[in-house]
């Protein structure tokens, strides 16, 4: 949801920038810009669209500012064309940023500035915060009458300022053209990381843009600033007391984000998944004892195993993938669980005690909705843990323990591996708590040994790529699709349906199989595919029904069944098998061929997969 690169160093700035905003693309792809800084001069560059728009309007010979900020955007305030795009200058022409996040209160602060005599040009909430820092360092006084203090650092201080005026959410790199040797990040609520190289400075909203020049940085926590200048740097609360922050290493690789040969992300993260669900699993599961040890959450197990209720808490993909948890809790921990949409579960009051645990699930530990509902959480008194992927991010830290997914960078805007990981630990921890429970050590044994089998087991369904690839070829003009899945299945038919939808913008919709025929069944024609997990289960039976109901109406089926089924084959139009597994862990691997689907529908249709329309990989906002 916007990425923001900036650099302080002795190296060119420009391709710097460039290469970080290219890694950061997948945050927000509808403009993008760089203000460099050279000879207390700022040169700005931007443009609707791609980085790769941003490149063509760029002069010739690159600029040989050693200073200079950068962004992609995903549009809030303002439609996204030049004028909206970072980075802003403020109405003196001194101050320039960029920016993550949401000002809420910047219709207010806007109508003052005005009547102070600023001027916009954007329809940005951002603009207000360049004109805010502007407005400081202008008048060098502060909103109650008093001078900055002498001696003090005006640029630093008039940052200090504004920001004791705004509201919202904000990752910032800010420059002062009066000032080229200091630059100053701000940070609440949006990542922000300081990559600290040798004689170098990168902020940036991820790592992803700092790897390539340094392994070492400082995460901000909320309410923190770093001012950088030719000594070094100095962190400190936006209300000016020093913090010491601790130098930490990167933990992800170059080669983790690179393509290495594949033509997009999303196709490169499925084929990933065996590898890095043995990654996830590795050194956590017993299968001899039957036991499962999750270093992360170790001490709160006793709470867990005791609690009477649990509440997961996701967005997207991850929600479903808390719907297979809530499942399995149930089931196999016998704990009475829900899942949460983290949008709607902290505006509704709802009932969370001492005695709850709440589980927030998220790939980019960033999302902003189902950060909020961490901190309800966690205000009303629940133990909250966190199931992520991204080491150090914001959810992470906000939890008070979790389980990380192991499974590296995941960049394609449409979450894949994330989403089997998350499956896993889930999975991993209902067994752990069912152990502690009722359940036998034999059925423990049963069900890790098979989860130990997941990752070969997934390779194997890729023996079906261009038969997967021929399905959507044979459908590709079918604009309206459904996904039907029952128990363990169902989840998997919303996550069918979500992939479908995000990268080929075919209309997809997912329901549990039986619940088709209060509704839905009405839109059966042949020219809607109906795709049907109906893997060998307790309600096998049961979606051969539903698929009958389908087919007796002339519907087509695409069917993803299990191996060596042949009593399906006649009802399915379209065959895609998996390896047997117990029922429970389907859908580990029954995702797979539908995620294999929803990408070549989408290369089939000629769309960015990684960067689908209106889509962010990681969702900042509310
Ligand atoms: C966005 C992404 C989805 C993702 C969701 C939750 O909408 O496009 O792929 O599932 O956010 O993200 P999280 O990082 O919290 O798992």
């Amino acid at each position: 949801m916007c990425g923001i690169v900036a650099y302080f160093g002795k190296k060119q700035a420009q391709p710097i920038l460039i290469e970080g905003l290219k890694r950061l693309e997948y945050r927000g792809y509808d403009s993008a810009g760089v203000a460099l800084l050279k000879a207390n001069q700022f040169e700005v560059y931007k443009t609707s669209g791609r980085i790769a728009n941003l490149e063509e309007i760029l002069p010739e010979t690159e600029s040989r500012a050693v200073v200079g900020i950068g962004h992609t955007r995903w549009a809030t305030h303002g439609v996204p064309n030049t004028i909206n795009a970072h980075p802003h200058i403020d109405y003196t022409g001194k101050i320039a940023l960029v920016h993550n996040g949401i000002i809420e209160n910047y219709a207010i602060l806007k109508k003052w500035l005005i009547k102070e005599g600023c001027t916009f040009k954007s329809e940005t909430d951002t603009e207000v915060v360049a004109n805010l820092i502007g407005y400081f360092y202008e008048r060098n006084r502060a909103r109650n009458g008093e001078n900055a203090p002498s001696g003090s650092n005006r640029f630093e201080w008039a940052v200090q300022q504004a920001f004791n005026e705004i509201y919202g959410t904000y990752g910032l790199a800010i420059m002062c053209s009066d000032c080229p040797d200091v630059m100053i990040g701000v940070k609440k609520g949006s990542p922000l990381i300081l990559g600290v190289g040798k004689e170098e400075y990168i902020i940036a909203s991820d790592a992803s843009a700092i790897i390539e020049h340094t392994s070492q940085a400082i995460y901000l926590s909320d309410g923190e600033m770093v001012t950088i200048h030719s000594e070094g740097f100095d962190t400190k609360t936006i209300s000016n007391e020093e913090v010491t922050k601790e130098l930490k290493d990167i933990e992800i690789s170059l080669d983790q984000i690179e393509l290495e040969g594949f033509e997009h992300y999303m196709q490169k993260e499925i084929a990933e998944q065996p590898q890095v669900l043995e990654t996830c699993l590795k050194g956590r599961v017993d299968v001899k004892n039957g036991r499962v040890i999750l270093g992360g959450i170790q001490d709160k197990l006793r709470d867990l195993t005791r609690t009477k209720r649990i509440i997961l808490s996701a967005c997207g993909t991850a929600w479903h993938a808390g719907l297979v948890g809530e499942f399995l809790f149930e089931q196999l921990a016998r704990i009475p669980s829900e899942v949460e949409y983290a949008s709607e579960f902290r505006y509704r009051n709802p009932i969370v005690d001492e005695g709850t645990i709440f589980i927030a699930i998220s790939q980019s530990g960033e999302t902003a909705d189902t950060l909020a509902a961490v901190e309800l959480a966690k205000e009303r008194g629940a133990t909250v843990l966190g199931i992520v992927n991204v080491v150090g991010s914001t959810i992470a830290r906000t939890t008070d323990a979790g389980v990380y997914l192991r499974v590296g960078p995941e960049i394609g805007v449409a979450s894949t591996k994330a989403f089997t990981a998350q499956v896993s630990v889930l999975t991993m921890l209902a067994i752990e708590l069912g152990r502690r429970r009722h359940l036998s050590s034999e059925m423990a044994q049963g069900l890790l040994k098979e989860l130990m089998e997941i990752p070969k087991k997934v390779e194997q369904i890729f023996s079906q790529k261009e038969q997967t690839r021929q399905i959507a070829q044979a459908n590709i003009d079918k604009d309206n699709w459904l996904f039907l899945g029952r128990g363990f299945n169902y989840p998997v038919a919303l996550e069918g349906a979500l992939k479908l939808k995000e990268i080929s913008y075919i209309h997809a919709e997912g329901l549990p199989a039986a619940e088709m025929k209060h509704g839905p069944i009405a839109l059966i024609t042949d020219n809607m595919p109906a795709v049907f997990i109906a893997t060998k289960c307790s309600q096998y039976e049961k979606i051969i029904g539903n698929i009958e109901e389908v087919r007796a109406r002339g519907g087509r089926t695409i069917v993803v069944a299990t191996e060596g089924d042949e009593h399906i084959k006649p009802y399915a139009d379209h065959l895609i098998t998996v390896p047997d597994t117990v029922e429970q862990l389907q859908p580990l691997l029954t995702v797979v061929p539908l995620q294999m689907l929803a990408y070549h529908a989408a290369v089939l249709r000629g769309h960015d997969v990684d960067k689908p329309r209106n889509l962010a990989k990681s969702v900042t906002v509310e």
